[in-house]
């Protein structure tokens, strides 16, 4: 009877086996009997695809026989493809191969799905075949499911998050221990939260391509990493952070995806990755270390949060096997998960008209006039301010001449306003250098 179609295995390949591909392989052999009763059918692995031959992979327990560099020949083989890959080739070709012949594919590809989802889309809309990808945005965390299943009958309103850990992690010890940045970037290298070219995180490529997923499942409407306002944390200063205490606020880099009207009333959608101060009452200021969490806002569902582990092997291998689990379900029942939903097609709106609050250290000469001079560059932009304070800066402190520092926060207005407005300050004469600027969410 063993030859008997509906217990035939579901043959499953995983694309990449690093540390969460092979996490993914160890929990799939180590958990098979609950997988195949969840699914009920048992899921073989038939083979692990990787780039390189001639490794040495016994530490990672996987049958070597199981390897194989010809990738193209593996996903038309397998009924469920796992791409852990990561980049955009060859993983966007073989996520395509592998849906032309036939396999749902299971993916925690961010940098793929915020650059090209809507091929993957369409070919498995075409094949009709399952894309599954929790695993793309904050680890282990459930996010994506509810936002594609759980709110599927609500309207949300907004997602706020930290969807990077690296940068937490840094943001965090800058916080803690009064590190500058280099430092902070240095000690989460060295325990491992940190690639040695950091450059994806700290430029807020990675929380950019997530936001993008976030938003286009939140607004039913496709965003791109492109269309995300992007700034990363390399400008956050230890002084930065200080300031941030002064006011009892800390330092998070965010992603921020609203569904907002601009100045004319048009709809649209404002998705946008930055660090922000936000006060540390806020529950996001206590998301310490490399810890990830989401708040999501609905119309009828109020605010949601999720939090856990954004990254790592086995958190991710969970979301991974997760997924799989759900698409092998639809093998054995019939049928397929969610598609694309891109009705509401909203406009991205410019982050010119996104209204936010900023936070503005300026280092003036402390000379009468100067304060009115200041606060005449915000009035001639509009922009109200909240609360200005002064710290004396002595002769001997760089820059040599007795001067002020003053930090300003404002009241909320169009980003093109309050940039507007740091442009008219840098070229005012008593103003020597617009030394930070921050936006301020939360408050
Ligand atoms: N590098 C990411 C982070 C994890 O630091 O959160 C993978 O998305």
């Amino acid at each position: 009877m063993s030859d008997q179609p509906a217990m035939r295995p579901l043959r499953v390949a995983v694309l990449g086996c690093g540390v969460v591909g092979s996490a993914v392989v160890r929990l799939l052999t180590e958990t098979s009997a609950d997988l195949a009763a969840r699914v009920g059918r048992p899921l073989e692995l038939v083979g692990v695809g990787v780039r390189r031959a001639g490794r040495n992979r016994t530490a990672s327990g996987i049958d070597e026989a199981l390897f194989t560099t010809d990738s193209h020949d593996l996903v038309t083989r397998a009924d469920l493809v796992v791409e852990v890959i990561g980049g955009i080739e060859p993983a966007r070709s073989l996520i395509l191969r592998a849906m032309e012949h036939g396999a749902s594919v299971v993916t925690a590809n961010k940098a793929l799905l915020a650059e090209d989802g809507p091929t993957l889309y369409a070919a498995a809309a075409q094949h009709g075949v399952d894309l599954y990808y929790e695993a793309a945005v904050a680890g282990a965390i459930p996010l994506l499911r509810p936002l594609r299943e759980s709110l599927a009958g609500d309207s949300v309103r907004r997602v706020l998050g930290i969807v990077n850990g690296t940068t937490n992690y840094v943001l965090d010890k800058m916080d803690s221990s009064g590190a500058g940045f280099s430092e902070a970037v240095e000690q989460a290298q060295a325990l491992g939260y940190a690639e040695a070219d950091p450059t994806a995180d700290v430029e807020g490529f990675d929380a950019a391509a997530k936001a993008a997923i976030l938003a286009s499942l939140a607004f039913h409407t496709r965003v791109r990493g492109s269309d995300v306002h992007r700034e990363g944390i390399t400008e956050v200063s230890a002084t930065d952070v200080q300031s941030a205490k002064d006011m009892d606020c800390v330092v998070k880099l965010l992603a921020i995806c609203e569904r907002t009207t601009d100045a004319s009333g048009l709809e649209g959608v404002s998705v946008r990755v930055h660090p922000a101060l936000i006060p540390r009452s806020h529950p996001l200021a206590g998301v310490r270390e490399a810890f990830n969490a989401v708040f999501v806002e609905a119309d009828a569902a109020g605010q949601l949060m999720f939090y856990g582990r954004g990254a790592g092997g086995d958190p991710t291998a969970s979301a991974v096997l997760g997924d799989l689990v759900a698409v092998a379900r639809h093998r054995v029942l019939g049928g397929r998960g969610p598609g694309e939903s891109t009705y509401a097609d909203l406009p991205i709106l410019p982050m010119g008209d996104c209204v936010t609050r900023y936070h503005i250290s300026l280092d003036v000469a402390d000379r009468p006039g100067v304060l009115a001079q200041v606060a005449s560059a915000f009035a001639e932009h509009d922009v109200s301010i909240e609360t200005v304070r002064q710290q004396l800066r002595p002769a001997s402190a760089p820059g040599g001449e007795h001067g002020a520092v003053l930090v300003i926060v404002t009241h909320r207005a169009p980003d093109a306003a309050l940039s507007a407005t740091v442009a008219a300050l840098s070229e005012l004469p008593v103003v020597r250098e617009v030394a930070s600027v921050l936006r301020v969410e939360g408050m």
